[in-house]
């Protein structure tokens, strides 16, 4: 494992506490190109191929674990994706506080923590605040794209997303993902080993 002081993070990760609320990815990317976000990009593996296979789009990644922060941010660097912004932080507190109403084409979600233990599941991410949050800053037409290994919270996440005036569409794998990946992330490729089963969903907000 690289040392903390041996990733560069900057010119890709931002120091949360500078950016203004809500942000402006135009003035931010200096584009006015699409912008999908990815909510705990771990090591960055798919914002990394994404922002290669599509310069078109911008991407921005959300992490609050420091040391995996700094690894995405730089291996990021490394690949010269300069469409692609990250910071360190509270995917529910950034959302709330800097991601402006109807603002993002695609939320990406990707093995989110599943909290398994029945007294901890109060700490998941995708429960009915975060998906109000969701509603609100996806534009008209914008995609939300889950997937975990967890049987239990995915039921938990259909549940919330068919309740919600998000209209499930088919999942398709992005054009980065392997033969047999529904994404191609660090935990996707770990759990295939596994033999763990995948599930995905994807949904869309209306016009
Ligand atoms: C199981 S890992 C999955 C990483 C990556 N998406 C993948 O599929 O390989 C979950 C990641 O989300 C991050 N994470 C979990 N909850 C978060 C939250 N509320 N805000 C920001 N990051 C979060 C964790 O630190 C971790 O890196």
């Amino acid at each position: 494992m690289q040392t903390n002081k041996a990733l560069i993070v900057e010119p890709i990760g931002l120091d949360v506490e500078t950016l203004p609320r809500p942000l402006d990815f135009a003035v931010l990317f200096g584009n006015d190109h699409p912008v999908e976000l990815e909510i705990g990009m771990g090591k960055g593996t798919f914002l990394t191929q994404q922002c290669k296979l599509h310069p078109e789009i911008n991407y921005f990644g959300v992490e609050y674990a420091r040391w995996f922060w700094r690894y995405a941010s730089d291996r990021l660097r490394r690949n010269h994706c300069d469409n692609a912004r990250t910071v360190r932080a509270e995917a529910m507190y950034f959302v709330r506080e800097f991601i402006a109403d109807a603002s993002l084409s695609v939320l990406h979600i990707y093995h989110p923590d599943p909290w398994p233990k029945k007294r901890h599941h109060k700490r998941r991410l995708m429960q009915q605040p975060f998906l109000d949050q969701i509603q609100r800053i996806l534009k008209p037409g914008g995609l939300l794209r889950v997937v975990t290994d967890h049987k239990e919270y995915f039921e938990q996440i259909d549940a919330l997303i068919k309740a919600s005036p998000l209209k499930v569409v088919d999942y398709t794998p992005p054009a980065s993902a392997n033969e047999g990946e529904l994404i191609g992330t660090n935990f996707e490729r770990k759990y295939i080993l596994e033999g763990r089963e995948r599930y995905a969903i994807a949904a869309v907000k209306g016009s």
